[in-house]
């Protein structure tokens, strides 16, 4: 999960990581009220930031300069249902304004071919730093971190000779950054980047603007996560699905797809994709139910997928392995019970693998209206896109 610029100060707050005073506002009047007292500090000067989960906003005239609290309320008026990169604005983040001396770029990422972490440093901050790596590659310092010393004041001082600073500010930055890895470690992020973080007139070190990436496979070592997610903008079938554990990601298209093992239920999309050519639909979702599939799961999956109004029919692709083909039938069946009337859609059934028969033979004597059985992958993906079609 990707944190809004305000979060992740919030966060960094939280870990010691210098930052100025901010606060988040979602209209034209809070922002006014945020900026007097923020911009106390600051001799009335506040910055008016959109809050976005994508870089460049500063290019896209979304990060402001606020001389008073009047015009901090004018620019947030402004900025707030701006359209940058596709995502619209819906809140914008009223900061203390910065004396910027210079600027410069810190980020420490999860670095997988190596297995290891990876520190990325430079004096060159405030920039496009994909464009800085290209080309001026010998700015940007890249430095291997053990996962299991992480960047002590050692490992600190190592990134600021790379990055070439002098004795004086490198001193300064080595706490930062040791303060920076604590949120990476401490939070389990995948990604920590501060672009820039500045020295300002005064001579301090401060993380002006940051990004960061939580590992969601961590979520059950912090309850407090939840909090930091995004309701508004996640999608309901998704949220709903995310409920009831399962793995599901809604796509644009018609015909609904259930399968056992992530494996499968890949190819099945692209079954379902190349048979659906003829027909003019496309997969609707993604979405695994796993080894041991019960009833209830087969009925939460239905359930879920019922609900996209763009769904027209149903592909159950299930390959018995550990979780025999009768089990799966019987799944299919009690979700047919637990939905009732809900269940709406023609579903094309294949089965295959570890007791095939007797799955088949279960749902044949079921003769549901709505269940057709094919025996074949491609063969049911294009029983499926036939009755999306209709
Ligand atoms: N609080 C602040 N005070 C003064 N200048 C700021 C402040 N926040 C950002 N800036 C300036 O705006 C630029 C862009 O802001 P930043 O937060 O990095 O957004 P983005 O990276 O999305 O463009 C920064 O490089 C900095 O020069
Ligand atoms: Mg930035």
């Amino acid at each position: 999960m990707d944190l809004f610029e305000y979060q992740a100060r919030d966060v960094f707050e939280k870990h010691g990581v210098p930052v100025l005073a901010g606060a988040v506002a979602a209209t034209p009047q809070e922002a006014r009220a945020a900026a007097e007292t923020i911009g106390e500090k600051s001799g009335g000067v506040t910055v008016v930031k959109a809050q976005v989960k994508t870089g460049g906003r500063g290019k896209a005239g979304g990060v402001k300069v606020a001389k008073s609290a009047d015009e901090a309320e004018q620019l947030a008026e402004q900025i707030l249902g701006m359209d940058i990169k596709g995502h619209t604005v819906h809140q914008v983040m009223i900061a203390q304004g910065a004396q910027i001396a210079e600027e410069y770029y810190f980020s420490i990422l999860l670095d997988r071919t190596n297995r290891s972490y990876l520190a990325m440093c430079s004096k060159e901050g405030g920039v496009d730093i994909e464009t800085l790596a290209v080309e001026r590659p010998e700015a940007l310092a890249k430095i291997e971190v053990d996962p299991n010393v992480g960047i002590d004041e050692a490992k600190a001082q190592e990134i600021v000779d790379a990055a070439g600073f002098d004795a004086e500010t490198g001193a300064k930055i080595v706490p930062v950054l040791q303060k920076l890895w604590d949120v990476y470690q401490g939070e389990d992020a995948t990604l920590v980047e501060v672009n820039p973080l500045v020295k300002s007139e005064a001579g301090d070190i401060i993380a002006l603007d940051g990004k960061v990436t939580l590992d969601g496979n961590a979520d059950f070592r912090h309850p407090d996560h939840e909090a930091l997610e995004d309701k508004a903008a996640a999608d309901p079938l998704e949220a709903k699905a995310k409920e009831k554990d399962l793995n599901y990601v809604k796509l644009d298209g018609q015909v609904g797809i259930i399968g056992n093992g992530a494996g499968l239920v890949m190819s099945t999309l692209d079954v379902v994709a190349y048979a659906g050519e003829q027909f003019g639909v496309k997969p609707a979702n993604f979405l695994d139910i796993g080894g041991g599939a019960n009833a209830q799961v087969m009925a939460d999956g239905l359930d879920v997928i019922l609900n996209d109004e763009q769904v027209k029919s149903v592909f159950v692709n299930v390959f018995g392995g550990i979780t025999a083909c009768d089990e799966v039938a019987n799944g299919i069946k009690g979700a047919l019970e637990i939905l009732g009337d809900e269940a709406t859609k023609p579903l094309v059934v294949r089965l295959d693998g570890n007791n095939v028969e007797e799955g088949r033979r279960i749902l044949d004597e079921l003769n549901h209206p709505l269940v057709t059985q094919v025996d074949t992958m491609d063969g049911a993906a294009a029983k499926a896109a036939e009755l999306a079609a209709k």
